[in-house]
């Protein structure tokens, strides 16, 4: 018998960086874009599989040092298995890696999920999002948690590092939202450090991120548009405070905002990766997702 499980990427809406000191953030799933992990019974040996980044190895061979080997031995443990049961593990991905859209948490996740259905275990979304956050320890160092937790729920969520989540209640399916990738990758472990070195210069803005969430909130629960662009904008000059955009982000969010859009920021960690441009209505997002096709700039 085979097992298919997914999870979905997300993107930060407000508040990424500041999260990591205790400050409020607010993220949204991205159900259509998933990472899928199949298991299949091959009778000989666990084996893990992802063509996408020509991974094709056993247990063994994975390196220690891997998230991917390091979540293996905790569902060993989870699901207390004597050893590996024998089956192919394959990995297939819509989310691009290292761009903000939170790859590494979705993979856990959708990992997580295939063992319990192959060990037929009801496995609560609350175990499922504290296995995930292990295993974003080893890829982030200090992650806040927010990844692991908008995926394993699936749910828009205002969340507090250490204090947990409440669900996001705004109906966003009005907002006109692109997501839109820069094509640049870039490490969330090194951004995250970069700021922590430089924190004495940047405490003040990472401050003014939490404010600005809190009024983010309200804006999105009351379904203001202008309100909210420019709440993103802002959120975007604090980040560039900070000094965690970069002069082709700055170019692209531009160029949204000189074609008529409410506010954009970028999302997740920067300096690259994906951005995120808030529409005035679907004429104005169509128009502007074929200006950065025109630059081969990816947009969901
Ligand atoms: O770029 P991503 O998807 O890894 O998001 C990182 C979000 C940060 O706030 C920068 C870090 C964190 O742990 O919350």
């Amino acid at each position: 018998m085979s097992v298919t499980a997914s999870a979905s990427a997300k993107t930060i809406l407000f508040g990424e960086h500041a999260v990591v000191y205790g400050e409020p953030a607010i993220a949204i799933p991205l159900s259509d874009t998933r990472t899928y992990a199949e298991i299949r019974p091959n009778g000989l040996e666990f084996r893990v599989i992802s063509p996408k980044v020509r991974l094709n190895q056993t247990f063994p061979e994975l390196s220690e040092e891997s998230g991917l080997k390091q979540l293996l031995y905790l569902l060993k443990d989870e699901f207390s298995l004597t050893e590996l049961p024998k089956v192919t593990l394959s990995i297939r991905s819509d989310i691009p890696i290292a761009s903000g859209l939170g790859s590494g948490a979705a993979l856990s996740v959708a990992v997580i999920r295939a063992f319990a259905g192959l060990t037929g275990s009801e496995l609560p979304a609350e175990r499922v999002n504290g296995i995930a956050y292990e295993i974003e320890k080893i890829y982030h160092g200090t992650p806040s948690g927010i990844d692991n937790t908008v995926i394993a729920y699936e749910q828009p969520v205002i969340f507090i590092k250490g204090k947990g989540f409440r669900p996001l209640e705004a109906d966003l399916s009005r907002l006109s939202l692109i997501t839109a990738d820069s094509g640049i990758r870039s490490k969330t472990v090194d951004v995250v450090s970069d700021v922590r070195t430089h924190m004495d210069r940047n405490e003040a803005a990472l401050r003014g991120i939490g404010s600005l969430v809190r009024t983010a909130e309200t804006a999105l629960k009351a379904g203001e548009p202008a309100e909210i662009g420019r709440l993103m904008n802002e959120n975007q000059r604090l980040l560039r405070a900070i000094d965690v955009s970069c002069p082709e982000l700055d170019e692209l969010i531009g160029l949204a905002l000189a074609n008529g859009a409410l506010g954009a920021k970028l999302t997740g960690a920067g300096r690259g990766g994906n951005f995120l441009v808030l529409a005035q209505d679907p004429d104005h997002a169509r128009k502007i997702r074929s200006l950065y096709a025109e630059r081969d700039i990816r947009t969901i």
